[in-house]
């Protein structure tokens, strides 16, 4: 059997192209799995998985937990509202305890970049980072080129634009290293202010006029602007930001061209995008959401053979 290079998923910048397709080709079959009428297997009816959730989610959590039922594993589920962490127990602690309950696996989101790998260091079972904070969000980026390569057939060579709220987004880091070691070609749009400084560093095109960023690509996968994680104003008006850089049917249609439109959810509606946008035939944002769980089942999956 084929394994991964790694035994935890931190980031996608840790894998490689190898990893990627493994885990596509093991979603592949997962799929299949997930479309007959008895949607589950026995694959890890031995292993016992903790989503341990410091921050909201409502995909992203929904998702490990089916994909870990119908993969069979015992599922428990941990949110920071609520525990002992209010009480002033350290985040390592916290897990330690978990740990002691016989967990072989932990799902974890945290606001703090970097928490999965510190934990890494410290701790036996595998880990996968579901977000930690504006830094890496593997398995959406891994959701969002499935669903890329589903749409397409393969992901090399297609055009990527990842537009909005760059600064603040883990998906956006993700998907440019995502996508990159598959071939892809990558740009980012948004106003100035939205855009981390060292972003040409990665490789990406930098556009600031959305229409010309919509112009140049196959996929626009639009992301929200994260106003719970901004200190400052980063532009005038909510009103103004739709104005400059919200997709809409009209604009689309005025493009001429095929666009397939991506959104790693929630939607801000009327805001990144129209309702008569993210409900289009352009839209694959619910395909996103129904690969998810294929792509964490394939995770949790290849993950539990590394022990
Ligand atoms: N895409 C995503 O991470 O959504 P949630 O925050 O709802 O999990």
């Amino acid at each position: 059997m084929q394994e991964l290079s790694v035994r935890h998923l931190l980031g996608i910048k840790d894998i490689t192209h190898e990893d990627i397709q493994l885990i596509f080709e093991t979603a592949d079959n997962f799929k299949d799995v997930l479309n007959r009428p008895i949607k589950k297997v026995p694959s890890l009816r031995d292993i016992t998985i903790a989503n341990v959730f410091f921050e909201n989610s409502t995909r992203t959590r929904l998702s490990f937990e089916l994909a870990e039922k119908r993969l069979s594993a015992d599922v428990i589920n941990f949110s920071s509202s609520g525990s002992s962490v209010k009480k002033g127990e350290t985040l390592l602690d916290t897990v330690n305890n978990i740990l002691a309950m016989k967990v072989d696996m932990i799902v974890m989101r945290h606001s703090s970049p970097g928490t999965p790998h510190f934990l890494s260091r410290h701790i036996k079972a595998n880990i996968v980072n579901a977000g930690d904070g504006t830094h890496e969000h593997p398995t959406q980026a891994l959701l969002d080129s499935f669903s890329i390569r589903e749409r397409y057939g393969e992901v090399a060579g297609k055009k990527v634009v990842i537009i909005g709220d760059i600064l603040h987004s883990r998906v956006a880091l993700s998907n440019i290293f995502a996508l990159q070691k598959q071939g892809a070609e990558v740009m980012v749009c948004g106003p100035s202010t939205l855009l981390p400084k060292y972003i040409k560093d990665l490789g990406v095109k930098v556009e600031l006029d959305v229409r010309k960023a919509l112009q140049w690509c196959d996929v626009a996968n639009v992301l929200r602007i994260q106003l719970e994680r901004m200190q400052m104003k980063y532009f005038p008006s909510l009103r103004e930001y739709t104005l400059y850089y919200g997709i809409n049917k009209k604009m689309l249609d005025s493009l001429n061209k095929e666009i397939t439109i991506m959104h790693p959810g929630p939607i801000n509606r009327g805001v990144e995008l129209s309702s008569d946008v993210a409900d289009s035939q352009h839209s694959i944002i619910l395909n996103q959401v129904e690969n998810g769980v294929a792509i964490r089942m394939a995770v949790l999956y290849l993950l539990a053979a590394k022990g």
